[in-house]
Order: C-alpha cells, then sequence, then structure tokens
C-alpha cells in the first residue's frame, strides 16, 4: 500500500461517497478532515473522563485536564513557543484574535494610534481591528496588494511611525494561497518596536511554524483546520503582552481572589480561559498535531507539489478562467487555488461540482475586501491537503471543464 493510501486509511470520512460517486474533498482551507485518532480522544474523554478541568479532585476531571494540558504540551512543542504559558486555548483563530484586539487595544492603544493590516486579510484579521479602532479612536492603516496577490513590500516600511502600535498580517491568505514575507515583515517592525501578530489560520498546516524563529509576538490558528476538532483554537503570546494585557472574558477559573468590589486574576495562560472550556475537543490538538507531523512526509510533501504544479498548468488551460495568487517561483504558493470563469457563475459550478461528489468553496471566502480588490463578487477555491492525490485532481480539472461547458451551452 502506498503511503498515501495508508494516510488516506486514517481519515474514514475520505472513504465516503457523495451521490453514488467517491468524495473528492478540496475544501480543506475551511476544514480539514479528521483522522480516527482525533475521533477516538474526543470519544474516550466523553465516554469515559468527562468532567470539568482545573475544577474537582476526583479521578474524571483529573483525567480531563491531563489529558487538556497535555495537548497545551503538543502545541507548545509543535509551534516552538517558550514555555506552555504562552499558550492560550481559544474557539479559533477568530477568537484568539478577538481577543488580542481588546486586549492590546485595552492597555496600549488611544485616540491618534495607528494599527496596520494588509488587504489581504480574512474578515477575522480584520474586522476586529477595525472595533478596536472604533473604541480607541485609533487608524487602520493598509499594506497594498499587486495583481498577483502578493503584497507591496516597498511600501510597508513607510506605513510605520512612531503612532503605530501593532502590525496585523495573515501568514498566507485563504483566498490567495500565497505565503505572506512575515519574517520579514516582523523584522522591520521590531526596528521600530511594534509588536506583530500573525493569523496563522492556513500557515500553521503549511509553513512548519516555529514562532520563537519566526520571532512573532502573537500567533493565532485554529484547530479544525489542522485536522482537529471544531470549536479549538491556539493563541501564542508573548509572556510579556500576556501578562500586561488584561483578561479578555470574566468568569471562573481565570480569577485570583475575589471580592463584591473587586477580583485578582489567576497567572497566564488561564487569566485568558474564562469559564468551562472545550476541554474534550482541545484535547483533540494532541492526536491531530501527530497527524500533521506524520503528513509531513518527504514523499508526501513532493506528490503534493506535482499535484499543485498539475493544477495550476490545467487551471490556466481552461479558456476564460482566471487564477487568482499566482506564485513567482513555485515557493510561495501552497495548493490552494481560487478562480473564477467568465460568464459563469462560482456557486453555479460548485453546485454542479458537489453533485458530482467534489466538494469545493465559493462565494467570498470570509474576505470581502479581497474580491473588491480583484473586482469580483466572489470565486472558486479548491483547496488541498497533503492525504489529496493526483487521481483526484485529474478528476476535479475533468469534471470542471465538464461542468464549464455544462453552463456555457
Ligand atoms: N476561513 C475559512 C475559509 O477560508 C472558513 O473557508
Amino acid at each position: 500500500m502506498s503511503r498515501i493510501e495508508e494516510i488516506r486509511r486514517m481519515v474514514p470520512i475520505l472513504g465516503r461517497k457523495v451521490y453514488g460517486k467517491d468524495l473528492v474533498y478540496f475544501d480543506n482551507a475551511a476544514t480539514a478532515q479528521r483522522p480516527q485518532s482525533v475521533i477516538d480522544e474526543w470519544n474516550r474523554i466523553s465516554s469515559v473522563s468527562n468532567a470539568n478541568i482545573h475544577r474537582a479532585v476526583h479521578i474524571l476531571a483529573s483525567e480531563a485536564t491531563d489529558a487538556y494540558e497535555d495537548a497545551r504540551t503538543a502545541v507548545k512543542e509543535f509551534i516552538n513557543a517558550g514555555s506552555r504559558e504562552e499558550i492560550i486555548f481559544t474557539s479559533g483563530t477568530t477568537a484568539s484574535i478577538n481577543l488580542v484586539a481588546f486586549c492590546f487595544g485595552e492597555r496600549y492603544v488611544n485616540e491618534g494610534d495607528e494599527i496596520v493590516v494588509s488587504a489581504v486579510e480574512h474578515h477575522s484579521n480584520l474586522v476586529p481591528w477595525q472595533m478596536m479602532c472604533r473604541r480607541r479612536k485609533a487608524k487602520l492603516k493598509v499594506i497594498p496588494v499587486d495583481d498577483e496577490g502578493h503584497l507591496i513590500m516597498d511600501e510597508f516600511p513607510k506605513l510605520l511611525n512612531e503612532r503605530t502600535r501593532i502590525v496585523a498580517v495573515t501568514h498566507i491568505s485563504n483566498v490567495l494561497g500565497i505565503v505572506n514575507p512575515v519574517e520579514e515583515i516582523i523584522r522591520i517592525s521590531h526596528l521600530h518596536n511594534i509588536p506583530v501578530l500573525v493569523d496563522g489560520a492556513q500557515g500553521i498546516v503549511h509553513c512548519g511554524v516555529d514562532v520563537t524563529a519566526m520571532d512573532c509576538d502573537f500567533y493565532a490558528f485554529s484547530g479544525h483546520k489542522i485536522y482537529a476538532a471544531t470549536g479549538t483554537g491556539v493563541l501564542y503570546g508573548k509572556r510579556r503582552f500576556l501578562e500586561e494585557m488584561p483578561p479578555f472574558l470574566g468568569g471562573g477559573e481565570m480569577v485570583g481572589t475575589v471580592t463584591i468590589e473587586s477580583s485578582s486574576y489567576a497567572d497566564i495562560p488561564y487569566k485568558y480561559e474564562a469559564g468551562t472550556q472545550n476541554f474534550a475537543s482541545s484535547a483533540t490538538l494532541k492526536p491531530a498535531l501527530e497527524f500533521a507531523k506524520l503528513l509531513n512526509d518527504n514523499d508526501l510533501i513532493r506528490e503534493n507539489r506535482q499535484i499543485s504544479l498539475y493544477l495550476e498548468n490545467e487551471l490556466k488551460k481552461i479558456e476564460g478562467l482566471r487564477l487568482y495568487g499566482t506564485s513567482r517561483n513555485g515557493e510561495e504558493k501552497v495548493s490552494l487555488f481560487s478562480f473564477t470563469v467568465q460568464g459563469v457563475h462560482h456557486e453555479d459550478l460548485a453546485l454542479i461540482l458537489d453533485k458530482m461528489g467534489v466538494a469545493v468553496r465559493s462565494g467570498q471566502m470570509c474576505a470581502e475586501p479581497v474580491m473588491t480588490r480583484f473586482s469580483v463578487t466572489g470565486m472558486l477555491r479548491a483547496s488541498l491537503a497533503p492525504y489529496n492525490t493526483m487521481a483526484e485532481a485529474e478528476y476535479f480539472i475533468s469534471s470542471l471543464v465538464r461542468a464549464i461547458s455544462m453552463l456555457k451551452d
């Protein structure tokens, strides 16, 4: 059995049929599929160790707490953070970024200050900063993007000044699939003592993230895009910021002492984890990251690159098809292809592809300003994971060509 077959057998959903056809799942950038080990971990906690973590002294609580804290250690090691305390569990990238936008804003941002984002942000790394700017009377500045989907880095240093408080930028755009030069953005920002938050929702899956080497100040990602359960997420933050910022939500377990008049807060990470946590789901981050490590295999990476090249070439051959986010040297783009086809609505194409067994995403992809930048109302996106095969890519291309001809006739 080939390596890719072995991997596919670990992910039960990949064996299912839709409308009598083999499922071709090309919507991994929205939600990746889970290996049995992730499903088993959630089931195990729910079946035998379901109890509120960090509270009771009984055996169920202690098993659930151990699983949750083991997952924190797994995340710390996976992204090479300096300490476990710098890993906060959240419900996803959106919650992680909202946490920073709120708490950082409260602590460090005042009227007239500036925040820098890029023109290719997902709504989750834009709207929270807009909200913060409204609250704190600050201004948003934007790193522009060129027609090929690359940030115009010559413009970036010009956006920084003594009023800039933070730069928030995506590692990889969920629409364009281009790996942004975040290390360069961090290096330049740090020359001015400006911290940087990286939205790693897509980056964590493709980039072998090492937050210590990258030297980012915050890195946010979701569990469900890296094979864990939904409703899970991580915020990595440098200790200094996490300690200085006020908490986000108030409630149980995030406190030191509480009187009717006031409270003191728990140490990090618990200061940011108020209320009963999604512990059974967060615990799945450990097997999920083990699975991600298994996928970081040279043969699979080579295969994936070949599939990407094949897709890019074949898509470019289709008349009237426009691809958004093109690579300059083959290294800067991941297996994620967003496109439009002249004279054909993206939603119609997605519906027909679905009936052919191919799951792709269509619409604005939670990135309306990116649609506006490229003068479209929506796109169709095929996003692959290392468990996808060349045979699936070939089937996708032939199905797409057939669907386009059905709609054009
Ligand atoms: N952010 C997810 C996507 O790009 C939902 O599809």
